[in-house]
């Protein structure tokens, strides 16, 4: 089998977010109660949002829990579980959430840990056996870290383990192909960024030409 390479869009702005699913040019949503916030949303928002995603194709619909203990994430966590079987449900790298993903883990449901910050946070996640951790790019390196190293350091620590890397907090076309080139496999980035990697000049200017020499032949 080749290998599995994904894009995701995180994004809760449903008109942005509806152009890639319906299109089929990402695989599912990727959302957390900041993004929610930026599109107006809460996650009060989250049920409908989820019915409208499914509804238009989307193969995995990720919500984040929230809460003060780990008792709440498990509480919020199956709510959003309870949407359906798209549902994966995003858990912070807190001393906590790893107690809450633990909890979701054995009750057989798909998690993923965001807000990776380190290898070792990257190793607990897998030995808990959550499918996904997010690790932030361009937060490392706003940081000051080598987040393209660091992310590929974790990539080979987790390979082979059922634990994945979705990357995110990429901001460029460029992050999304350097993380690609270490070996990691799935991507969430924002709407812009997802459409700077679908074109570029020399192909439009391309695609101008084979329709000008269509007009020129009818
Ligand atoms: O999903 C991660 C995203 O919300 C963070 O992206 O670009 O704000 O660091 P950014």
């Amino acid at each position: 089998m080749g290998r599995d390479i994904r894009f995701y869009v995180d994004s809760a702005d449903v008109g942005a977010v509806s152009d890639l699913v319906v299109d089929n040019l990402v695989h599912g949503v990727t959302t957390n109660p900041t993004i929610l916030e930026r599109a107006g949303r809460s996650v009060g928002d989250i049920p409908a949002l989820y019915e409208r995603w499914e509804a238009e194709g989307a193969r995995e619909i990720f919500f984040q829990t929230w809460g003060d203990s780990t008792d709440a994430m498990l509480r919020n966590a199956n709510g959003i579980l309870s949407l359906g079987d798209l549902a994966v449900v995003k858990v912070p790298a807190t001393r906590s959430g790893f107690a809450a993903a633990s909890a979701l883990v054995s009750e057989g449901a798909s998690v993923l840990i965001t807000a990776v910050y380190s290898q070792a946070q990257a190793l607990t996640a897998a030995t808990i056996g959550v499918r996904y951790i997010a690790p932030y790019l361009g937060r490392l390196r706003d940081a000051g870290r080598d987040g393209v190293a660091e992310i590929a350091a974790m990539q080979a620590l987790i390979e082979g383990t059922g634990t994945d890397v979705l990357a995110a907090s990429l901001r460029s076309p460029s992050d999304v192909v350097a993380l690609a080139e270490v070996g990691v496999p799935f991507f969430t980035a924002a709407p812009s960024v997802l459409a700077a990697c679908f074109v570029s000049d020399a192909s439009e200017n391309a695609a101008a030409e084979f329709e000008a020499a269509v007009e020129r032949g009818v």
